[in-house]
């Protein structure tokens, strides 16, 4: 029986911890992301794509609905994980550019790959999930992250909404968010890099790094996958790790 199971970011940081946790466990894997993936295997499928780009889109789910045609799959999921923190700066020195690349990645693909998922497997009997990745940043206002924190608020909505929707259906997929913490990735690398005149709350990320307070990737990775193990998840909720 097949577990498949879709990764984007997964080139490192949570979403490669995510991968690795999974591919131990025999699953089969699409993973996604623009660089080099390093977990190969024979039921490791990878796809460089810049998610960004609505021509990847339609790769990605053209790779995924080739791997569906199989009639042994036990269940599939969709682990919205890719993500980038920038532009960080105030929304006054924000361009088109940086707004239009910063939304296609956190938001719109997020969208697009969970509407491709579940037009592709709606007819499925088996269970089918999807794990938008989220943010506290969603629901605090950050001062230079204007971007991340509408595109997050916009990824935990759109999950509110489909899982509305979902539970209208007979064979409803699991739709949740989750908000991981504070992990030490690439993503809090680029967070210290900032100027604090650009992230003026840059100290208190300068400080939960300097007194390791950051969750190691492989830990916050073996929690979120336990999160999605739990039977008592609320179609569409908000969840994070922190309550
Ligand atoms: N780190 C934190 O403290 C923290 C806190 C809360 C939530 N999160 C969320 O956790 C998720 C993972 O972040 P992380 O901390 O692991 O960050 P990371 O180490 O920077 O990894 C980000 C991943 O996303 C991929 N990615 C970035 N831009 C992409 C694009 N245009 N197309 C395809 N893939 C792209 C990257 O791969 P390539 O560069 O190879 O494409 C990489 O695999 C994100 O959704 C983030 O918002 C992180």
């Amino acid at each position: 029986m097949i577990d498949l199971c879709v990764i984007t970011g997964a080139s490192r940081g949570l979403g490669y911890e995510m991968a690795k946790i999974l591919h131990a466990q025999g699953k089969t894997l699409l993973l996604i992301a623009r660089g080099e993936i390093s977990i190969a295997g024979p039921n490791v499928f990878t796809c460089e794509a810049d998610l960004s780009k609505i021509e990847a889109i339609a790769t990605v789910m053209q790779m995924f609905e080739q791997l569906l045609d199989v009639n042994n799959l036990r269940s599939v999921s969709l682990l919205n994980n890719a993500g980038a923190v920038e532009p960080i700066t105030f929304a006054e020195k924000c361009s088109a550019t940086d707004t239009f690349n910063a939304i296609s990645l956190n938001l719109s693909a997020v969208i697009q790959l969970s509407c491709g998922f579940l037009e592709r497997t709606n007819n499925l009997a088996c269970p089918r999930k999807i794990l938008n990745i989220s943010s506290g940043a969603a629901t605090s206002a950050y001062r230079g992250w204007s971007h991340y924190c509408a595109a997050k608020a916009g990824v935990d909505h759109f999950t509110r909404c489909v899982g509305e929707e979902q539970k209208l259906h007979r064979n409803p997929a699991l739709i949740v968010s989750f908000a991981p913490g504070v992990i030490d990735t690439q993503m809090q690398n680029t967070i210290r890099d900032t100027s604090v005149t650009d992230f003026p709350d840059l100290a208190r990320f300068v400080e939960l790094k300097r007194q390791g307070n950051l969750v190691s990737a492989d830990v916050a990775a073996k929690q979120t996958l336990q999160f999605l193990q739990r039977d008592d998840l609320d179609n569409g909720q908000k969840y994070d790790i922190r309550y």
